[in-house]
């Protein structure tokens, strides 16, 4: 396909190994693809904006086709003034469908021009959710595995603050004094 723009819009909170994933294949089908992090979304977010594009953008340094980006208000409009040609949705399992098969054809009915295309995770990351992660990191649960380790870190970090003095390879390593002669 290899064809034009596409963007790639949700809320990545947090950004999971399965949107990672879709990232990936996603990269090597369109010319460019834009991950647009919705803002003002009326949830209140676990991560804030700017800690979102923080991770994405990390994750996302060596795709040199990939941009990051957030946009506000309807999302057909915005893909529409970055010229996107194409909204990329994943599709997990049956379970999604309904809701993306109701977006994508109101999106369409918004805007004809601009078509979805959905494309599946790795199946290993078929029952990971941004909301299934949160909720079990929330109560101490374990989480490696399903998001990428800095997501983990910030997860840690964001739920025990203590956890930044635990981790040796988040500890400062304290300036040595000179000796005085
Ligand atoms: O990751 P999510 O929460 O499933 O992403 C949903 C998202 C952000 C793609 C969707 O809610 C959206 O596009 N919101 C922007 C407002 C909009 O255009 N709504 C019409 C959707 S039919």
């Amino acid at each position: 396909m290899n064809k034009g723009i596409a963007i790639y819009p949700g809320s990545f909170d947090p950004p999971t190994n399965g949107h990672l994933d879709l990232i990936q294949r996603g990269s090597k089908i369109f010319e460019e693809l834009v991950v647009a992090v919705l803002r003002n979304s009326e949830k209140t977010p676990m991560f804030s904006l700017s800690e979102r594009l923080q991770m994405l953008r990390e994750l996302t340094a060596d795709l040199s086709n990939v941009r990051i980006d957030s946009f506000n208000g309807l999302m057909v409009e915005y893909a529409k003034s970055i010229h996107a040609v194409c909204i990329l949705r994943g599709i997990r399992a049956v379970s999604d469908y309904e809701y993306e098969l109701q977006m994508a054809l109101m999106n369409r009915k918004i805007e004809p021009t601009l078509e979805t295309v959905f494309m599946m995770p790795a199946d290993k990351y078929s029952y990971v959710s941004s909301r299934l992660v949160r909720e079990v990191a929330q109560v101490g649960g374990p989480v490696k595995g399903l998001v990428p380790e800095v997501v983990e870190r910030k997860l840690r970090e964001k739920l025990d603050p203590a956890y930044k003095l635990q981790d040796p390879n988040l500890m400062e390593v304290p300036k040595r004094r000179k000796k005085k002669a």
